[in-house]
């Protein structure tokens, strides 16, 4: 179908799935053992329903935010993930060319197809970046690509912690590893690729599965960059990175491709926010939450943060928009959430983002099956 015809996005992932050769698709559409987690994603936002306010004068709407600091267009920022290239031949810069005309905030994933330093270069003037870290066993290349990256002027380092090994995803185990453009740039940028093994492995070997708490001030003596935990789960590790005085969390089980049947980030916030009101106000200037995984609609990104998120990655539905349509389909994606938002705000009486208040939801059924 022309762009024109795509009218939400799960749209888009049907376009990728009809055109991508197999192990792409594979790659991308993939999670771990059963498939449960990546399902139970999408399943808990359908568990929370809206309790819409009325006659607030809702002529006027802004979802414009900041995350980490920084200005965002959207409560939305573009999660890191890997391998742009086997999806369209510019690979993540569909993402960053989007990223920079529409002020939307882009995290670069250790694992692009694209050179770190291509995806930077391709910025306009005040366009903000995070980057997304997995630690490697050799501690000077991460602190090498950490300060290259701060050097550079990233705003964000968003550390991987629930990845100590790959998770299964068995659909991509079954596809043998063939070296590709793209994924010889991930060779150079970290460590060997081991062959005949399903893309994901193959790419992954060189992440420290020994990384611990203990490391935690090790990264801040490196870096003026805002720290946050990508892939918290519990309010124990929530406080634990509050009281390691680090920047924020996300709660995420990385799209279920890691521990399966493990509960989805949204299910997780309340009690996380619940735990960190305990060390004072909420919002909390100092410390952020933020959820992935499942996004597909404005609705989930205002539930979200109606529970106290301060905004809300977003992988695969970006990543699909790029296969068939490269940065328009990005840009159209942008222009989807938009929609969606400006009509999802006006329809529950929320004007801001700073409207959005916990009173706006019924979570009480999250947890039931
Ligand atoms: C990912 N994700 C991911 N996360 C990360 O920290 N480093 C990475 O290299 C990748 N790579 C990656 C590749 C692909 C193909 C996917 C689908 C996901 C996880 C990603 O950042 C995010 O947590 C999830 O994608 C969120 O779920 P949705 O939006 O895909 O449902």
């Amino acid at each position: 179908p022309s762009l024109d015809e795509i009218v939400n996005l799960h749209d888009f992932e049907a376009v990728a799935k009809a055109i991508l050769p197999a192990k792409a698709w594979a790659y991308y559409s993939s999670a771990s053992d059963d498939e449960i987690t990546i399902r139970e994603n999408r399943a808990a936002y359908q568990r929370i329903w809206f309790r819409p306010r009325i006659l607030r004068d809702v002529s006027v709407v802004n979802w414009s935010t900041t995350i980490l600091g920084q200005r965002s267009s959207l409560p939305v920022y573009i999660s890191a993930t890997a391998l742009g290239k086997l999806g369209h031949p510019d690979g993540e810069l569909n993402l960053t060319w989007a990223a920079g005309k529409h002020g939307v905030i882009q995290m670069i994933p250790t694992l692009a197809s694209c050179s770190f330093d291509e995806i930077v270069d391709a910025v306009v003037p005040g366009q903000v970046q995070f980057v997304q870290l997995y630690v490697n066993r050799d501690r000077e290349i991460t602190k090498r690509y950490v300060q290259h990256a701060e050097k550079r002027g990233v705003k964000g380092l968003f550390i991987t912690v629930d990845a100590p090994q790959l998770g299964r995803r068995e659909k991509d185990m079954r596809m043998k590893f063939v070296d590709e453009s793209g994924v010889a740039k991930v060779q150079e940028n970290q460590s060997g690729v081991k062959k005949d093994e399903g893309v994901a492995r193959a790419i992954s070997s060189f992440i420290d599965p020994s990384l611990s708490w203990k490391d935690i001030p090790w990264f801040k003596s490196i870096t003026n960059m805002p720290i946050v935990l990508k892939g918290v789960a519990t309010p124990e590790d929530a406080l634990m990175a509050y009281d390691y005085g680090l920047a924020g969390i996300v709660l995420s089980n990385h799209g279920g491709r890691q521990l399966d049947t493990a509960r989805s980030g949204v299910e997780n916030l309340m009690e996380v926010v619940a735990a960190l009101k305990t060390r004072g106000p909420w919002p909390n200037p100092k410390f952020e939450v933020f959820v992935d995984g499942g996004i597909r609609r404005a609705s989930d990104v205002l539930k979200a943060i109606a529970l106290g998120a301060s905004a809300v990655g977003v992988g695969r539905a970006f990543m699909y928009s790029f296969c068939a349509y490269g940065q328009e389909g990005v840009e159209k994606a942008f222009q989807i959430f938009r929609d969606e938002l400006e009509m999802n705000m006006r329809l529950i009486g929320a004007r801001t983002i700073d409207e959005l208040a916990p009173d706006m939801v019924d979570a009480s059924g999250i947890h039931s099956r």
